[in-house]
This record gives structure tokens, C-alpha cells and sequence, in this order.
């Protein structure tokens, strides 16, 4: 292949790795590579085997980075691109948004062989995925994800949701992409708090499936902060392809507890209630690393994991400049908090929480645990002083 990316400088043949995500009927591929956002256009004239309209979904500040150079790209294939950008920040993650990208989509006069193009981060794609659903009852949408958490977690999986006051992602739908371009190039802009949400999530799947892909994700920490893009695309490529099969196991969240996407909850029954206690202070990312550490903690007093798994979470997350303080959030003012988050949780059934252990590194076992036993097991294991 050749360097698609025309006015860039020549760069090395960049690593494009194609993952493939069943689901019934569907399947669709995931591109990772350098330099893979130059060939939006390419590939999607390609796959649609015409130029149309593009709404070209973006928030502000991925627009003012990034969008000029998408847009030009796509032109160049003969599309039309409608610009449509919302306001960043999960905040604007609204039905009112969602309308507006609509709206959007209908004074740009797209039509049912158009398509979405999703420029974002996770709250982009979640939106413009939606809309895509929604509009004339469902056109194409292609995720191009912009953060790490978006390009390892939200990008693939086909969940696409806004929130509501009731709460967060409750109004939503399943719409697999026609495909997804993951350039992890575009994280140059991206700052280290940002970069470390996403590193929260690919240590959840290192935890779940692979003791190789902890292995080397500690060993690359340096390299990831240093934005060295030949070391984070593999990394990228691996934790795709982990969560990939992973909810091609289980494409409409259907599967019975522990053989599913139900896995990919591990560390967030708590980390959503550190979240929620916070009022959203502690970022999501840095709630799941909590959760990952609470739930080591468990899987050892529960007999399940032996003795070490805690000590080797704690260790994984300082090396991947993640927070380890679990315990400030479980005693006093915010341990009341915390608790009173749990109980409203909406996955709880009847007092108790289907919650995700670990057996071990790549060893995922689901417990069904009662909300007392939960946070009685967590405040068992403070360490003392
Ligand atoms: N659909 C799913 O399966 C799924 C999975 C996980 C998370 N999510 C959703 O994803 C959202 C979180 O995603 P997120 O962390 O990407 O948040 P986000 O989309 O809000 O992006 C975080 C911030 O980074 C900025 N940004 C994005 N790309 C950038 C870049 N390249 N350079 C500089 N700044 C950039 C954004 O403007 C924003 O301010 C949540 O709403 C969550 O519910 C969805």
C-alpha cells in the first residue's frame, strides 16, 4: 500500500490491521494504523461505491485539530461535507445535542445513501452513532475516534446512547458502524489526563484476557506518555481485537453472566459509584482504576484469586500514572456517598450486584454478591495506617 495521506511527508507503510466484529448479520472492519485517517476517503467511496453527503460529526476542539484535514480528505473523493459540530464535553451528551446534530443532518439535505462520519471522542461517536440510528430510520455512520478511550473501547462494539437526567447512556440503541478508522497519530493533541482514561480501559481488558498484553502494556508506559506511535499502535491494535472478541461473543448484550459483554464491567460497579460520588470530579478512566483495584480486592477475600492480585493492580496502575486510593472512598463522608451511588446503580437486581472477579490475570468469573457484602468485603481489606 501506498501512503495515502497526500502533502504529508513520506512516513514507513503504515501497519493497517483489519478486526473483524461478528455480529449475526453483521461485520464490519476496524483499520488501525499511522496515518489511517488518510484513508477515510478512500475507503469510504469504496465501500459505498458513491460520493454523497458527509455529515462530519465533531465537538469544538476536535474540530479546531482536526477536522480541516478530514474534511479536505474526504472532498477530495468527491464528497459533499456537511460540518456539524456540538459543543465538547460530556455535558452537551443530551437528547437537546442529539436533536440539534439531526436537525443538522436535514439542513445539510442528507439523504438514506448518505452517511455520518463521527470525529471524536467517546461522546462524539456516541451521538453522531445515534443520530445516525435515528435519521430516516438509520443511515450509515463511520466511527473515526479521536481519544484513547474512544479508539480502544467506545469506537467498537456498536453501543451508541445520550443521557438523560435519570441517567447516564439511558437512551440509546445498538448501530454497528460500517467501519472504523483508528489513527492513533491523532492523540498527538490529546493531554496526559486524557491519554490515561483511555489507559484505564486497556488495562481493564489486559486484566480480562491477556497476562501478554499487561506484560506489555507496563513495559511500553514510558513510551505511550512519550506519544511514541510505533510502540501505541500495536498496543492499540491488541486491545481492540480483545474487546472485538469479546462482544462478538455476545453483539446485543445477551449473553448469560460470564460469557459475555457483561465482562467488560469489570471495575466499574465501583468506579461508576466513585464517579457519581465525586459529582464527576474523578474522571471516569481514573473511577475504573479504582473499580480495577476494588475488584482484585474482592476476588482475593473471596477465595477466588490468590493472595498478590490487589498488590499487582496497585503496582499496574502507578505504572500507568493511574490512581491507587481506593480507600478515601470508602470511609467517612465519601464512603457514605459511595454507598448510597451503589444502591441506585441501575444494573442492581434486588439488593444485589452481578459483579465481575478475576481469578486471576485473564481469568474473568462473575459473582452475584449482595450490596452489603460488597462494601462490607471492601472496607475488610483497608489497609491499616
Ligand atoms: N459506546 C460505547 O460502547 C462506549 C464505551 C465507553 C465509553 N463511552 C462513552 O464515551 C464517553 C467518554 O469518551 P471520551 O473519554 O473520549 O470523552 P470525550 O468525547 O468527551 O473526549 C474527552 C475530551 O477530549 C477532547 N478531545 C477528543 N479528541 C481529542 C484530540 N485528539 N486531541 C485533543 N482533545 C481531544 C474532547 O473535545 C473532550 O473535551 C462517555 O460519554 C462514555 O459514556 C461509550
Amino acid at each position: 500500500m501506498t501512503d495515502p495521506s497526500p502533502g504529508r511527508a513520506r512516513r514507513p507503510r503504515p501497519l493497517v490491521v483489519d478486526v473483524h466484529v461478528p455480529a449475526e448479520s453483521h461485520s464490519y472492519p476496524v483499520l488501525i494504523g499511522r496515518g489511517t485517517i488518510a484513508r477515510l476517503g478512500v475507503e469510504l467511496q469504496q465501500r459505498l461505491g458513491h460520493s454523497g453527503t458527509v455529515a462530519l460529526v465533531s465537538d469544538s476542539t476536535v474540530t479546531r485539530l482536526h477536522a480541516a484535514a478530514v474534511q479536505a480528505n474526504l472532498e477530495a473523493q468527491g464528497f459533499t461535507v456537511a460540518a456539524i459540530v456540538v459543543p465538547a464535553g460530556e455535558a452537551h451528551k443530551t437528547t437537546g445535542t442529539l436533536f440539534d446534530v439531526i436537525g443538522g443532518m436535514i439542513a445539510s439535505g442528507l439523504g438514506r445513501r448518505d452517511v455520518v462520519v463521527a470525529l471524536g471522542g467517546g461522546v462524539v461517536g456516541d451521538l453522531a452513532g445515534l443520530a445516525a440510528a435515528l435519521f430516516m430510520r438509520g443511515v450509515p455512520v463511520v466511527q473515526c475516534p479521536t481519544t484513547l478511550l474512544a479508539q480502544v473501547d467506545a469506537s467498537v462494539g456498536g453501543k451508541v446512547a445520550v443521557d438523560v437526567p435519570a441517567g447516564k447512556n439511558m437512551v440509546g440503541a445498538f448501530h454497528f458502524p460500517l467501519f472504523v478508522v483508528i489513527d492513533p497519530e491523532l492523540l498527538v493533541t490529546l493531554g496526559d489526563r486524557e491519554l490515561a482514561q483511555g489507559l484505564a480501559e486497556m488495562l481493564k481488558h489486559a486484566l480480562l484476557f491477556s497476562a501478554d498484553h499487561l506484560q506489555a502494556l507496563l513495559s511500553a508506559a514510558p513510551a505511550i506518555y512519550a506519544r511514541n506511535f510505533d510502540i501505541i499502535t500495536p498496543l492499540v491494535a491488541t486491545s481492540v481485537g480483545l474487546k472485538a472478541a469479546c462482544v462478538g461473543r455476545d453483539p446485543w448484550e445477551t449473553g448469560e453472566a460470564g460469557k459475555g459483554r457483561v465482562l467488560l464491567n469489570l471495575g466499574h460497579t465501583v468506579g461508576h459509584a466513585i464517579e457519581a460520588a465525586s459529582g464527576f470530579q474523578v474522571a471516569h478512566g481514573e473511577a475504573v482504576a479504582l473499580g480495577l483495584r476494588a475488584a482484585a480486592r474482592i476476588s482475593e477475600l473471596k477465595g477466588l484469586a490468590e493472595p498478590g492480585l490487589e498488590a499487582l493492580v496497585v503496582d499496574a496502575l502507578t505504572c500507568l500514572r493511574l490512581p491507587t486510593g481506593l480507600d478515601e472512598w470508602l470511609v467517612g463522608e465519601r464512603g457514605v456517598a459511595v454507598e448510597r451511588a451503589l444502591q441506585s446503580d441501575k444494573k442492581r437486581a434486588a439488593g444485589s450486584v452481578s459483579y465481575v472477579a478475576l481469578a486471576g490475570v485473564g481469568e474473568p468469573s462473575v459473582l452475584s454478591l449482595a450490596l452489603r457484602d460488597l462494601i462490607g468485603l471492601l472496607r475488610q481489606g483497608i489497609v491499616a495506617g
